[in-house]
């Protein structure tokens, strides 16, 4: 896989799911830690975003499959409550997790993408522990 196509499989994964999640969250303590989090999640698109353009690559719109996939799980887990929201959440952060892993191990990637890629995963993987730990003490 090129760093283009690394970098079009990332910015796949990140779509802007959170908001959606914000609004179902009945715990408001809960949604301003998701609104933190929606921030990284802007960040590291906007820099996705650059690269993808300096690399030439289309960078995915919101209304993407995924988007509509996760918001999908969301909706489900709203009938069961936060700490199911919070489980659907997690699944996603696991999946930015994986892909920002391996894009830090991809030979291709520029010492500043790697840079980038290794700061998202820390701060995928800061979310992920979060939802988990969050929706096992509700
Ligand atoms: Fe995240």
């Amino acid at each position: 896989m090129s760093s283009g196509a690394s970098c079009k499989a990332i910015a796949n994964l990140l779509p802007c799911w959170a908001a959606s999640c914000i609004e179902r969250l009945d715990d408001k303590t809960l949604g301003a830690k998701i609104a933190e989090f929606k921030q990284d999640h802007l960040h590291h698109v906007q820099v996705l975003t650059t690269m993808a353009s300096e690399l030439g690559i289309e960078a995915p719109t919101e209304g993407d499959m995924k988007q509509m996939l996760t918001t999908g799980k969301i909706a489900l887990a709203d009938i069961m409550g936060d700490s199911a929201i919070l489980k659907a959440m997690k699944t996603n952060e696991d999946d930015t997790v994986t892909a920002y892993e391996r894009a830090t191990r991809h030979e291709d990637a520029i010492p500043a993408s790697k840079a980038f890629f290794m700061q998202a995963h820390q701060d995928e993987e800061k979310h992920r522990a979060w939802m988990e730990t969050t929706a096992k003490a509700l």
